[in-house]
């Protein structure tokens, strides 16, 4: 016979390496709080519903609380001949209680009970991710408060576009952060689900307590058709997913943190303490960590791929394939939580050339749509005034003037509609304040969000 928890119906071993290829203890010991908390819930209900005796019950539940506080010590250590961390602590509980911890397996299967150490795990960490996204959001709005009247050039295909405020691009990050906030409160509810007593795929014959098995571990429900509780991983997909959006957010605005401290653009410095030298080139300030979290959103967009990947074509209910679901969500939970931090971070030392900023807007043609707005509210229809204004940027590019430079006789050449007032108009800070429309770059406006985003994060407590 094997020598295996399972090894009965087996008369050959296993070669070491083989057994090592199966074995998930390397990994899985991250769930082992997780899995001695759902062993504990499970074997109270035992005892409660008379499956096992109170005596055997207690023995189980002091066996596994023991081994908690040992774990809690660091001082356990596992065995890659029990394979995996429920096997694991099967073991460790045999020697220490006796035969009886072979009575805490009845009515489960590793098959629900992996399901609800991985379902434990990520909504243990889930209020994490959220508390991160909380601290950089409120870091945004701090900045954005600072530069809510900070004029900048608003980009479309990289080109100074019109002229915004650097609070107001801030602002467009903090509704990303705050979609993705949502997006990981609820997959909180996803996470939240028990398939404990779903046991191997059918479900058991023993009469079990399922709700009570989710009250004590904290679920806010269970799953009610077992071949879905042990085969569902889409917790963990829209963790992945949430997180793969998230880092895209994260690496947009890395990009932008990168390139505005380049010489050319010179909007931002990053602190010293979020920057790197170059051990050749002493003038070098390198903006590594948002590279890193740049770097980081693709190995977060593979884990995703993988995992869909590995779902993808799995018969109903649990087969191996699905051990590798594991190792994913670690790292993605752990890259997330740094890369947010950073962010905050990042954000916290950062150091803004308003002037810099300001001044791209007044030696461009940002200003152009002022312009041809200016013609359409004297009733040049607006293709015409759009013309217009683009024979007038033609001339400015050659002679290198900007508009607000041109003579008025100049102007009045081009569009006799014009008048003296465009001078104003065509100011950058002009262009930005009279942009109200609801969602538009204004002062007012960005103001107005930073009240009502603040309260948001208030009503988080
Ligand atoms: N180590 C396995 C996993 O991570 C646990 C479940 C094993 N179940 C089984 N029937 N082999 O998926």
């Amino acid at each position: 016979m094997s020598d295996k928890l399972w090894g009965g119906r087996f008369t050959a071993k296993a070669a070491e390496w083989v057994d090592e290829f199966g074995a998930s203890i390397h990994f899985d010991q991250k769930m082992a709080s997780e899995d001695l908390e759902g062993s504990i819930a499970h074997a109270k209900m035992l005892g409660k519903q008379g499956i096992i005796s109170n005596e055997e019950s207690k023995e189980i539940v002091n066996g596994l609380t023991a081994l908690y506080e040992e774990l809690e010590a660091g001082k356990i250590v596992f065995d890659v001949k029990n394979e995996d961390i429920h096997m694991n602590m099967e073991s460790l509980l045999t020697e220490k209680i006796g035969p009886v911890a072979g009575k805490l397996h009845t009515a489960r299967s590793r098959n629900d009970q992996v399901a609800t150490d991985f379902h434990l795990w990520v909504k243990h960490r889930l209020p994490h991710v959220l508390e991160v996204l909380t601290e950089l959001q409120a870091e945004l709005l701090v900045l954005a408060d600072e530069h809510a009247d900070t004029v900048m050039s608003g980009y479309t295909h990289l080109q100074h576009a019109q002229p915004i405020t650097y609070g107001h691009y801030l602002l467009a990050y903090f509704e990303m952060f705050q979609r993705d906030y949502e997006r990981f409160e609820f997959n909180q509810k996803h996470a939240s689900i028990s398939p404990l007593g779903a046991a191997a795929l059918a479900g058991t014959t023993f009469p079990i307590d399922r709700e009570f098995v989710a009250d004590e571990l904290g679920f806010d429900a269970i799953y009610h058709n077992s071949l879905d509780a042990v085969s569902d991983r889409d917790f963990a997909l829209e963790f992945l997913s949430n997180a793969s959006i998230l880092m895209m957010h994260l690496s947009r605005m890395a990009e932008e943190l990168i390139l505005w401290s380049t010489y050319e653009f010179n909007y931002i410095e990053l602190s010293d303490d979020f920057s790197t030298g170059s051990s050749i080139m002493p003038q070098k300030k390198n903006a590594d960590f948002a590279e890193l979290v740049r770097g980081k959103t693709g190995r977060t967009y593979g884990s995703l791929m993988s995992l869909l990947t590995t779902m993808k074509s799995l018969p109903l209910a649990y087969n191996k394939d699905m051990q590798e679901d594991k190792e994913q969500v670690f790292d993605i939970m752990d890259t997330v939580l740094a890369s947010v931090k950073v962010f905050t971070g990042m954000l916290n030392g950062l150091t803004v050339h308003k002037e810099r900023m300001l001044a791209t807007t007044q030696d461009d043609f940002s200003n152009a749509t002022e312009l041809a707005d200016y013609l359409a509210t004297k009733g040049v229809p607006f293709r015409e005034a759009h013309a217009i204004v683009g024979q007038l940027v033609l001339i400015g590019i050659q002679s290198k003037t900007p508009l607000q430079k041109m003579n008025l006789s100049d102007l009045q050449a081009a569009a006799p509609q014009i008048e003296e007032d465009i001078y104003d108009k065509l100011a950058s800070e002009t262009a930005v304040n009279r942009r109200t429309s609801i969602g538009g770059t204004a002062v007012e406006n960005v103001k107005k969000e930073i009240l009502r985003n603040q309260k948001i994060l208030e009503a988080r407590g």
